[in-house]
């Protein structure tokens, strides 16, 4: 009878979910699989591979086991946790917003080495999603007072709520239709990172980006629908000799030089990201414009 009762002991300690049973039973790549364990433990990783052992209890691994699931079906991880990192910046991100890419930081570098660090400036983001871009801009450069506008009222919302979670107080955002409600004062840089895919583009139904808000990812038949109309306006709204940068499609860079060139941008040049792909184009608006008699 004794040995009966400690083997049914045995059997049911050894049904309890482990870190490690947990993982496994997953069905995901060992290193999403410690993510998502680590956001539903409130743990870090590194605690995550150091306790393989570690009990869990049931709602813990139930929990796991349908985000699990989730991410099995194609969801993006930064929207199951909630949180992406981007230029240093934990940001808070939802499904009504783009995560935020590792290649937007080069538009941020690019146009921190046209804001000189101990001289105020305005500085307008514009689609300004999760407000990484605006966030990263403003935290880098605290002189600088920094507009983000987007057209989404819940993103919008979102950046506020990331502005005031890491203590950022210089940038402000607005609901906008582009240029449509910003503050109208002459900025000192313009930056986009724009919808920029082509209606249809095969990319749409691959990946994170099934995911992700249409309004953020397409921009008409040829993905330069948005780029066109901030091309068009953005030199009104820029002091002369200052910066204009828009981040765009792997293939677009000639397109998007020509509009810049087309809209009287000079000294019109684009910059390669990390894998080597012309990803940001920038100009700066004429000193002077000459007139012919
Ligand atoms: C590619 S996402 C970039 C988001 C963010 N700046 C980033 O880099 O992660 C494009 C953003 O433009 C916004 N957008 C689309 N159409 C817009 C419009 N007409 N006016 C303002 N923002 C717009 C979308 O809502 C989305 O937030």
């Amino acid at each position: 009878m004794r040995i009966r009762m400690a083997r049914s002991k045995a059997s049911r300690m050894s049904s309890l979910p482990t870190v490690s049973r947990a993982l496994a039973a997953g069905g995901l790549v060992p290193l999403e699989a410690r993510i998502l364990l680590a956001h539903v433990l409130g743990r870090d990783r590194s605690w995550i591979a150091a306790h393989g052992d570690a009990d869990i209890t049931r709602e813990q691994a139930t929990m796991f086991d349908a985000l699990a699931r989730r991410r099995r079906n194609g969801e993006p991880i930064a929207y199951l946790v909630g949180h992406r990192e981007f230029f240093g910046l934990d940001l808070e991100v939802t499904p009504d917003v783009l995560i935020p890419r590792p290649e937007t930081e080069l538009l941020v570098e690019l146009t921190l080495a046209r804001i000189a660090k101990d001289t105020p400036a305005c500085v307008l983001d514009l689609g300004c999603g999760s407000g990484a871009v605006a966030l990263a801009l403003a935290r880098e450069r605290p002189r600088a007072s920094v507009v983000g506008a987007g057209v989404s009222p819940a993103a919008v919302a979102l950046c506020r709520r990331n502005a005031a979670r890491l203590g950022i107080a210089n940038a402000a955002f607005a609901v906008s239709d582009w240029f449509s409600s910003v503050p109208t004062e002459p900025y000192d840089a313009i930056v986009a990172n724009p919808p920029y895919i082509a209606v249809g583009d095969p990319h749409l139904s691959e990946g994170d980006v099934r995911f992700e808000p249409c309004a953020a990812l397409v921009a008409g038949a040829d993905g330069l629908d948005a780029i066109r109309a901030i091309v068009a306006a953005a030199p009104a709204y820029l002091v002369r000799g200052h910066w204009f940068a828009v981040e765009h499609g792997y293939d677009q860079a000639e397109r998007v030089r020509a509009l810049l060139l087309g809209a009287g941008f000079v000294d019109v040049q684009s910059a390669r990201d990390l894998a080597g792909i012309f990803r940001v184009t920038r100009g700066r608006r004429e000193l002077i414009r000459e007139t012919l008699c």
